[in-house]
């Protein structure tokens, strides 16, 4: 990386996130970590510190279940960093029971979905703002299950047939539409938007929503968030989504406009935007 970009980084106290972000700040890039909870920010932030000596490093805690903890956390952050120019979708959950946030939305979908949307919404304007010499990007960490993934317009919260798996792939398949509409929607000289499979990764999460499968190192699942990060020009189309690295169609649902467009409006309403 030539420039030091400042790159925010959700869900980066553990897993992929965490990886990305240390090989982010290692590269020369600004990093702000994000997690659930100001105590394992801390302590991810100290890590990272002691093992990167001289990495500009900024911290910031919010829980994605709660709108109005994520417009906070927001505003915190256009606080402190003039300019951002990469925001990074990765905190994610597998939940493995059906509950509803204080805004009354299903959690996965919550979490995994409009939580992000919101903050996505609420930062973009900084980070077109920040594209000066390259363009600024969005890039959302989905899953190959979003190809399992039913978007259930009229149902998100799933009150009518919830299973974990179900919940998981439709906010998964929900990251893949939100990346490519916010490519639609938005000039690629000021802002790119990508989404991606890391792979199979051994993590918190995997164990929580597959159990004891074999999974790569988390070092490996980040190679694309840190590879699209740094990039210079949008070598691949804005809106593309990456299979362990490489340009892939994603699943058909994703690629329907209209029903994009159903599910922004419905994630407008939905994050009271
Ligand atoms: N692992 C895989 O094989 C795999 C495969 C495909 C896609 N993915 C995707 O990769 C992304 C990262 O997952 P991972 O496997 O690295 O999982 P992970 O190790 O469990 O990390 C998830 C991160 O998200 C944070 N997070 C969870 N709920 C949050 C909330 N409500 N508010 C704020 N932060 C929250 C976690 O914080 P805490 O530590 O406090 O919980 C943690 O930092 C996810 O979007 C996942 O869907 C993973």
């Amino acid at each position: 990386m030539t420039d030091r970009r400042v790159v925010l980084i959700t869900g980066s106290t553990d897993g992929i996130g965490r990886a990305a972000a240390r090989a982010l700040a290692a590269a020369g890039a600004k990093v702000i970590l994000h997690g659930r909870t100001k105590p394992k920010v801390d302590a991810a932030l100290a890590k990272l510190a002691e093992e990167l000596p001289g990495a500009e490093l900024e911290g910031v805690s919010f829980d994605l279940a709660s709108q109005t903890a994520v417009r906070k956390g927001a505003e915190q952050i256009l606080a402190r960093v003039p300019e951002l120019h990469v925001l990074v979708n990765n905190a994610g959950i597998f939940a493995d029971e059906r509950t509803l946030t204080e805004d009354g939305i299903e959690l996965t979908f919550a979490v995994n979905h409009v939580g992000p949307f919101l903050l996505t919404q609420l930062l973009v304007p900084r980070l077109e703002a920040s594209a000066t010499r390259v363009p600024s990007r969005v890039i959302n960490v989905s899953s190959i299950a979003h190809t399992r993934g039913r978007l259930h317009l009229e149902d998100l919260s799933l009150a009518a047939g919830w299973t974990g798996y179900a919940a998981y792939a439709q906010s998964k398949l929900a990251n893949v539409m939100h990346a490519a509409e916010l490519a639609a929607r938005h000039d690629p000289s000021k802002l790119l938007a990508y989404s991606l499979h890391p792979g199979v990764i051994g993590t918190k999460l995997l164990r929580q929503g597959f159990g004891p499968v074999q999974g790569s190192s988390p070092e490996v699942g980040a190679r694309t968030i840190v590879r699209l990060a740094g990039g210079e020009t949008a070598d691949e189309p804005s809106g593309s989504y990456f299979s362990e690295g490489t340009v892939t169609q994603p699943a058909v649902a994703a690629r329907d406009a209209a029903a994009r467009a159903a599910l922004w409006d419905a994630s407008l309403r939905l994050a009271k935007l």
